[in-house]
């Protein structure tokens, strides 16, 4: 961590610079339909994590799905928008707390999503490796980072994640050296501008 400051002075920072997003245009709209996109992958009955879920609009449409129910798990450090999302997603376990302190039972997750919450982790790597564990053999990563992004003091780790060019190599290396073979990508925009979309598979070993 190349800072003098704690983690939980990091976390507190990002808390801060995160409060303001439900106020660009479009970002709720673009939100759900992120979350439309995450519903496809998810089977039947199946259990879902989200990284840094803010509001949790990207489980709004599982949510709303209905049957059979989906054990979802929303992750979000910030107390105000993690009781959002209880509010708006009854039924979902929502945690609030870092999501670099999460640990999850190993082959218990069928897809791990997050959305624009990456690039603010102090250590993506030590998060994508945890989940790498905790998704089941045939299950899936949905990542979604800003894309080509650039670093300040909202985005600290697009330089760890390789996401400042906008060639992905470095990134697809960085998700392979923290345990996630690349299926698919798409380059797309949203509220929040260009973006890529990511869909990886957990490497096991032993
Ligand atoms: C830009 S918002 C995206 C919210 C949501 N994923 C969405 O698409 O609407 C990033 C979220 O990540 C949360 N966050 C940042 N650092 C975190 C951490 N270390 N652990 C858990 N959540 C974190 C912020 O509080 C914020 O709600």
């Amino acid at each position: 961590m190349p800072t003098d400051k704690t983690p939980e002075e990091l976390v507190a920072h990002q808390v801060r610079m995160c409060s303001l997003e439900d106020r660009v245009a479009g970002w709720r709209e673009a939100a759900l339909a992120c979350g439309r996109q995450l519903l496809a992958l998810v089977p039947e009955g199946g259990t879902v994590v989200d990284i840094g879920c803010g509001a949790g609009l990207g489980f709004k449409p599982l949510s709303d799905a209905g049957h059979p129910p989906l054990r979802l798990i929303g992750v979000e450090v910030a107390a105000e928008k993690a009781a959002i999302a209880r509010e708006l997603n009854a039924g979902a376990l929502i945690l609030q707390m870092d999501a670099h302190t999460l640990e999850l039972p190993h082959n218990s997750v069928d897809v791990a999503y997050s959305r624009h919450a990456f690039e603010h982790l102090y250590d993506p790597g030590k998060v994508l490796r945890m989940l790498s564990k905790a998704l089941k053999p045939d299950g899936k990563l949905f990542l979604i980072v800003p894309f080509p992004d650039h670093v300040d003091e909202c985005h600290v780790s697009c330089e760890i994640m390789g996401t400042t060019s906008d060639d992905p190599t470095r990134f697809f290396q960085f998700l392979a050296d923290n345990g996630f073979d690349v299926q698919s990508h798409e380059k797309t925009s949203d509220a929040l501008g260009a973006e890529i979309r990511v869909i990886a598979t957990p490497r096991k070993t032993g």
